[in-house]
């Protein structure tokens, strides 16, 4: 599938149009940015790690019958998808309390919760992705009342799933970012399951494996991101 105009740049991908107008190209790039664009940097690589890992990971959630946007992975920075309409509503799921549910809630990082949390955030830049919930979500249109619903279901089986499919490589699956969106009437997951849009830390050493190494200058963000390809897309 050849790419052809350029649809959409973001922060860390670019979307291309194709001869099928159901189907479009995400191009995976090393752009790293991190509070709303304040930091900015490279990531060597990132962009094919992530377009790797997303790939084994959409694929192991369809096995599981979770319906996702993936197509088929082109080359080592492309991903053909089924075009969304995007849901503005990043779907965000916890099972530890880190980065900002440590800040709201004045707790260390690292306790474990009882149950898995689960927030909606307007997918919005210009106002740094505000936690709504889903009132807010009704009331302005967002999502209906029954996409709210399949969110809130997807989100937790995505969770449970992923939480044991990092598990099993040696990864504690700390917390995610989803997105979805609507594709023939069908709410699919869409964007991309890498170490950008999770915590992900070692499950006995509890060291941090993910863009956190980015955001807080911690060092040995290449290496941790190759670490984490090595686990997930070697044992597949
Ligand atoms: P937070 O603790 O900063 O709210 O982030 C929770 C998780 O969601 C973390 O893995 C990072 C991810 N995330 C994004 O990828 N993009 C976002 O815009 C937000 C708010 C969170």
């Amino acid at each position: 599938m050849k790419r052809l105009e350029q649809l959409y740049e973001g922060k860390a991908k670019i979307i291309y149009a194709t001869e099928d107008p159901d189907r479009v190209i995400q191009y995976f790039k090393d752009d790293a940015s991190a509070f709303n664009g304040v930091k900015k940097g490279t990531i060597v690589d990132k962009g094919v790690i992530n377009n790797h890992v997303s790939t084994t990971i959409f694929k192991y959630l369809e096995e599981k019958g979770v319906r996702t946007h993936l197509v088929k992975e082109l080359n080592d920075r492309e991903m053909l998808v089924k075009r969304l309409e995007i849901i503005p509503v990043e779907v965000v799921l916890r099972n530890v309390v880190a980065g900002s549910l440590a800040k709201r809630m004045g707790l260390p990082e690292g306790e474990k919760l009882k149950a898995p949390i689960l927030e909606f955030y307007y997918k919005d830049d210009d106002l740094g992705d505000p936690m709504i919930n889903e009132y807010h979500i009704k009331e302005f249109g967002l999502a209906t009342a029954e996409e709210i619903e399949i969110l809130r279901q997807q989100g937790l089986l995505i969770n449970e799933l992923l939480f044991e499919f990092f598990k099993q490589r040696n990864i504690r699956l700390v917390d995610i970012k989803l997105e979805f969106g609507r594709h023939k009437r069908e709410v699919l997951l869409g964007d991309e399951i890498s170490p950008d849009g999770c915590r992900l830390w070692h499950w006995e050493t509890g060291e941090k494996m993910d863009k956190d190494r980015f955001r807080f200058n911690l060092g040995q963000v290449e290496e941790k991101y190759q670490e984490v390809y090595h686990l997930i897309c070697n044992k597949a």
